[in-house]
Protein backbone atom coordinates (compact mmCIF):
# COMPACT_ATOMS: atom_id res chain seq x y z
CA UNK A 1 0.00 0.00 0.00
CA UNK A 2 1.41 3.47 -1.11
CA UNK A 3 1.40 6.00 1.84
CA UNK A 4 -0.57 8.22 0.13
CA UNK A 5 -3.19 5.24 0.08
CA UNK A 6 -2.76 4.92 4.04
CA UNK A 7 -3.51 7.98 5.12
CA UNK A 8 -6.68 8.08 2.53
CA UNK A 9 -7.91 4.86 4.36
CA UNK A 10 -6.68 5.53 7.67
CA UNK A 11 -9.19 9.00 7.37
CA UNK A 12 -11.81 7.07 6.40
CA UNK A 13 -11.42 4.50 9.00
CA UNK A 14 -11.04 7.38 11.49
CA UNK A 15 -13.96 9.25 10.20
CA UNK A 16 -16.16 6.08 11.05
CA UNK A 17 -15.11 5.84 14.54
CA UNK A 18 -13.52 2.34 13.69
CA UNK A 19 -9.41 3.36 14.18
CA UNK A 20 -7.31 1.78 16.54
CA UNK A 21 -4.93 3.57 18.33
CA UNK A 22 -1.94 2.23 16.35
CA UNK A 23 -3.80 2.48 12.77
CA UNK A 24 -3.93 6.64 14.44
CA UNK A 25 -0.04 6.89 14.82
CA UNK A 26 0.74 4.86 11.40
CA UNK A 27 -1.92 7.59 9.79
CA UNK A 28 -0.14 10.58 11.94
CA UNK A 29 3.49 9.12 10.49
CA UNK A 30 2.28 8.45 7.10
CA UNK A 31 0.05 11.94 7.29
CA UNK A 32 3.75 13.78 8.26
CA UNK A 33 5.56 11.88 5.60
CA UNK A 34 2.86 12.75 2.54
CA UNK A 35 2.93 16.30 4.39
CA UNK A 36 6.94 16.67 4.50
CA UNK A 37 7.14 15.52 0.30
CA UNK A 38 4.55 18.03 -0.38
CA UNK A 39 6.63 20.52 1.18
CA UNK A 40 9.81 19.66 -0.04
CA UNK A 41 8.11 19.45 -3.51
CA UNK A 42 6.98 22.73 -3.40
CA UNK A 43 10.44 24.70 -2.35
CA UNK A 44 11.96 22.58 -5.19
CA UNK A 45 9.52 23.58 -7.84
CA UNK A 46 10.27 26.93 -6.74
CA UNK A 47 13.99 27.04 -6.92
CA UNK A 48 14.11 25.01 -10.30
CA UNK A 49 10.70 26.34 -12.22
CA UNK A 50 10.50 22.65 -13.55
CA UNK A 51 7.73 23.82 -15.67
CA UNK A 52 10.30 25.89 -17.90
CA UNK A 53 12.52 22.43 -18.16
CA UNK A 54 9.25 20.30 -19.79
CA UNK A 55 8.87 23.63 -22.04
CA UNK A 56 12.56 22.82 -23.10
CA UNK A 57 12.06 19.67 -23.63
CA UNK A 58 8.71 20.06 -26.16
CA UNK A 59 7.37 17.24 -24.47
CA UNK A 60 3.65 16.23 -24.40
CA UNK A 61 1.16 13.83 -24.16
CA UNK A 62 2.28 10.41 -25.88
CA UNK A 63 6.03 11.44 -25.84
CA UNK A 64 8.92 9.54 -24.18
CA UNK A 65 11.43 11.07 -22.85
CA UNK A 66 14.29 9.32 -20.29
CA UNK A 67 15.47 11.57 -17.61
CA UNK A 68 19.07 10.86 -16.70
CA UNK A 69 20.21 10.83 -13.17
CA UNK A 70 16.56 11.28 -12.29
CA UNK A 71 17.57 11.29 -8.47
CA UNK A 72 14.21 10.74 -6.02
CA UNK A 73 11.91 12.36 -9.00
CA UNK A 74 11.26 15.50 -7.69
CA UNK A 75 11.71 16.58 -12.13
CA UNK A 76 10.77 13.52 -13.15
CA UNK A 77 6.81 14.09 -11.53
CA UNK A 78 6.69 16.89 -13.25
CA UNK A 79 7.78 14.93 -17.07
CA UNK A 80 5.35 12.09 -16.50
CA UNK A 81 2.52 14.96 -15.71
CA UNK A 82 3.26 16.34 -19.45
CA UNK A 83 3.64 12.91 -21.15
CA UNK A 84 0.34 11.27 -19.17
CA UNK A 85 -2.23 9.65 -20.30
CA UNK A 86 -0.15 7.54 -22.78
CA UNK A 87 3.48 8.45 -22.91
CA UNK A 88 6.46 6.90 -20.98
CA UNK A 89 8.94 8.07 -18.97
CA UNK A 90 12.46 6.45 -18.47
CA UNK A 91 13.92 7.30 -15.28
CA UNK A 92 17.94 6.67 -14.98
CA UNK A 93 20.56 6.58 -11.82
CA UNK A 94 23.40 4.77 -10.81
CA UNK A 95 21.51 4.68 -7.49
CA UNK A 96 18.76 2.48 -6.70
CA UNK A 97 18.38 3.55 -3.81
CA UNK A 98 16.89 7.25 -5.12
CA UNK A 99 14.77 5.25 -7.92
CA UNK A 100 13.09 3.60 -4.56
CA UNK A 101 12.45 7.04 -4.10
CA UNK A 102 11.32 8.38 -7.20
CA UNK A 103 8.83 5.31 -7.06
CA UNK A 104 7.20 6.20 -3.74
CA UNK A 105 6.67 9.97 -4.85
CA UNK A 106 5.56 9.00 -8.53
CA UNK A 107 3.43 5.99 -6.57
CA UNK A 108 2.11 8.54 -4.20
CA UNK A 109 0.73 11.42 -7.30
CA UNK A 110 -0.50 8.11 -8.98
CA UNK A 111 1.82 8.10 -11.83
CA UNK A 112 4.31 5.53 -11.39
CA UNK A 113 2.44 3.39 -14.33
CA UNK A 114 4.17 5.90 -16.47
CA UNK A 115 7.89 5.69 -15.24
CA UNK A 116 9.93 2.88 -16.01
CA UNK A 117 13.08 3.08 -13.64
CA UNK A 118 16.29 1.95 -14.89
CA UNK A 119 19.71 1.39 -12.91
CA UNK A 120 22.42 2.32 -14.98
CA UNK A 121 26.35 2.18 -15.32
CA UNK A 122 28.08 5.45 -15.20
CA UNK A 123 29.90 5.24 -18.23
CA UNK A 124 26.28 4.73 -20.28
CA UNK A 125 23.35 6.14 -21.04
CA UNK A 126 21.76 2.40 -21.70
CA UNK A 127 18.74 3.92 -23.90
CA UNK A 128 17.15 1.93 -26.50
CA UNK A 129 18.31 3.46 -30.27
CA UNK A 130 15.48 6.04 -31.79
CA UNK A 131 12.84 5.62 -29.05
CA UNK A 132 13.16 9.26 -27.02
CA UNK A 133 11.46 12.08 -28.70
CA UNK A 134 13.63 14.15 -25.13
CA UNK A 135 16.40 13.14 -23.32
CA UNK A 136 17.19 15.46 -20.16
CA UNK A 137 20.38 15.62 -18.01
CA UNK A 138 19.66 17.69 -15.16
CA UNK A 139 21.97 18.53 -12.77
CA UNK A 140 23.92 15.30 -13.63
CA UNK A 141 26.63 16.22 -16.74
CA UNK A 142 29.10 17.35 -14.67
CA UNK A 143 29.66 13.83 -12.96
CA UNK A 144 30.48 12.15 -16.35
CA UNK A 145 33.81 11.10 -17.15
CA UNK A 146 33.64 11.18 -20.84
CA UNK A 147 30.97 13.91 -21.42
CA UNK A 148 31.32 14.15 -25.12
CA UNK A 149 31.37 9.96 -25.30
CA UNK A 150 28.25 9.58 -23.62
CA UNK A 151 26.07 12.85 -25.45
CA UNK A 152 27.19 10.72 -29.09
CA UNK A 153 26.13 7.19 -27.66
CA UNK A 154 22.90 9.24 -26.23
CA UNK A 155 21.80 11.24 -29.15
CA UNK A 156 21.58 7.58 -31.31
CA UNK A 157 18.31 6.96 -28.92
CA UNK A 158 16.56 9.95 -29.88
CA UNK A 159 13.92 9.78 -32.85
CA UNK A 160 14.34 11.78 -35.56
CA UNK A 161 14.08 15.75 -34.66
CA UNK A 162 14.27 14.87 -30.86
CA UNK A 163 16.62 16.85 -28.48
CA UNK A 164 19.14 16.67 -25.32
CA UNK A 165 18.17 19.09 -22.53
CA UNK A 166 20.69 19.82 -20.49
CA UNK A 167 20.38 21.63 -17.17
CA UNK A 168 22.24 22.50 -14.60
CA UNK A 169 24.53 24.98 -12.19
CA UNK A 170 25.77 28.00 -13.95
CA UNK A 171 29.21 27.43 -13.01
CA UNK A 172 28.85 23.77 -14.80
CA UNK A 173 27.58 25.52 -18.03
CA UNK A 174 30.77 26.28 -19.88
CA UNK A 175 32.11 22.69 -19.42
CA UNK A 176 28.31 20.93 -20.81
CA UNK A 177 28.53 23.46 -23.90
CA UNK A 178 31.90 22.53 -24.61
CA UNK A 179 30.94 18.89 -24.03
CA UNK A 180 28.11 19.13 -26.39
CA UNK A 181 29.88 21.25 -29.23
CA UNK A 182 32.43 18.69 -29.16
CA UNK A 183 29.26 15.71 -29.22
CA UNK A 184 28.44 17.57 -32.39
CA UNK A 185 25.47 18.47 -30.66
CA UNK A 186 23.55 22.35 -32.07
CA UNK A 187 22.31 24.98 -29.05
CA UNK A 188 18.51 25.24 -30.31
CA UNK A 189 17.43 27.82 -27.52
CA UNK A 190 19.30 28.36 -23.52
CA UNK A 191 17.13 29.95 -21.03
CA UNK A 192 18.03 30.87 -16.98
CA UNK A 193 14.86 31.06 -15.49
CA UNK A 194 16.29 31.11 -12.10
CA UNK A 195 19.56 32.83 -11.53
CA UNK A 196 21.08 29.49 -9.93
CA UNK A 197 20.61 27.11 -13.09
CA UNK A 198 21.09 27.06 -17.11
CA UNK A 199 18.66 24.92 -19.34
CA UNK A 200 20.02 24.12 -23.03
CA UNK A 201 17.94 22.40 -25.39
CA UNK A 202 20.23 20.97 -28.63
CA UNK A 203 19.52 18.76 -31.43
CA UNK A 204 21.56 16.36 -32.98
CA UNK A 205 24.27 17.97 -35.76
CA UNK A 206 27.22 15.76 -37.64
CA UNK A 207 29.51 14.64 -34.87
CA UNK A 208 33.40 15.48 -34.65
CA UNK A 209 35.90 12.81 -33.51
C1 LIG B 1 22.22 16.18 -8.02
S1 LIG B 1 21.24 14.77 -8.38
C2 LIG B 1 20.10 15.43 -9.57
C3 LIG B 1 18.72 14.87 -9.44
C4 LIG B 1 17.69 15.48 -10.42
N1 LIG B 1 18.05 15.21 -11.80
C5 LIG B 1 17.57 16.96 -10.20
O1 LIG B 1 17.92 17.73 -11.09
O2 LIG B 1 17.10 17.36 -9.13
C6 LIG B 1 22.33 13.80 -9.41
C7 LIG B 1 21.84 12.38 -9.62
O3 LIG B 1 22.59 11.83 -10.71
C8 LIG B 1 22.95 10.49 -10.40
N2 LIG B 1 24.11 10.14 -11.25
C9 LIG B 1 25.42 10.46 -11.06
N3 LIG B 1 26.16 10.01 -12.09
C10 LIG B 1 25.30 9.41 -12.97
C11 LIG B 1 25.47 8.76 -14.23
N4 LIG B 1 26.67 8.64 -14.79
N5 LIG B 1 24.38 8.26 -14.85
C12 LIG B 1 23.14 8.38 -14.27
N6 LIG B 1 22.93 8.99 -13.07
C13 LIG B 1 23.99 9.49 -12.44
C14 LIG B 1 23.21 10.52 -8.90
O4 LIG B 1 23.11 9.23 -8.33
C15 LIG B 1 22.11 11.47 -8.43
O5 LIG B 1 20.92 10.79 -8.09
Amino acid sequence: MTRFAGVVIALALASCGREAASDRKDRDDNGDAVADMVREQARFDAERRPEKVVAALRIGPGSKVADVGAGSGQLTIHLARAVKPNGRVVATDIDNSVLDLLHQRLDAAGLADLVERRVVEADTPSLEDGQYDAILLAEVDHFFKDEPAWLRTATKALKPGGRIVISNRVHHRANSMAAAAKAGLVLEEESSPVPTHFIASFVAGKATK
